[in-house]
């Protein structure tokens, strides 16, 4: 097998700037992203408290064809779902202080070729997910002075959801 390079952990191919102006917006996003996504892919949720992570994430992962109830992983650090076509795993490292936790949950694991991981607060470790993955899509969420967010989003392929 080949083995990666860190350029190619770094590679963006994509990427684009949208503006959500309300709640139904985030809906609507997880939506279009829920056609794009595939196994393997590793969707990074970044942003400052308040931004919108957690609500784009819940919206995404029913989208996924998850049912019932999204817990917050925030103390468990991964959760494990079943969605429509494959495995998801929803991790808040929030809590995560150094790379020595991450290795003893084991969670290196969660980057699977058959499931998804979904990963909330991912800028705080994100050196180490470039270092484990080249398959990094960073959602990043700013709210801005009134109710909209800003987002951008960076493929490492080129996919795209406004176009
Ligand atoms: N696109 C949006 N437009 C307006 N308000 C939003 C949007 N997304 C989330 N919110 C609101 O912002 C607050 C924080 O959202 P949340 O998803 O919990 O943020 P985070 O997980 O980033 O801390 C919630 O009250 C939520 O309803
Ligand atoms: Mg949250």
């Amino acid at each position: 097998m080949e083995k990666k390079s860190n350029e190619g952990s770094t590679m963006i191919k994509n990427e684009e700037k949208i503006v959500l102006k309300n709640i139904e917006d985030s809906k609507k996003l997880a939506e279009k992203l829920s056609l794009l996504l595939k196994k393997g892919d590793v969707v990074c949720l970044e942003g400052s408290i308040g931004a919108g992570k957690t609500t784009l994430t819940s919206f995404l992962l029913h989208e996924l064809g998850v049912e019932g109830d999204i817990n917050s992983p925030t103390f468990a650090i991964v959760l494990p779902y079943e969605g429509r076509d494959f495995k998801i795993f929803h991790s808040d490292v929030y809590r995560i202080e150094d790379e020595e936790e991450l290795y003893n949950i084991g969670f290196e694991d969660y980057f699977r070729d058959d499931s998804l991981i979904l990963i909330e607060w991912a800028d705080t470790i994100i050196d180490y997910l470039r270092e484990i993955s080249d398959r990094l899509i960073r959602i990043n969420i700013e709210a801005s002075h009134d109710e909209s967010r800003n987002v951008t989003i960076k493929w490492y392929d080129d996919r795209s959801v406004t176009c």
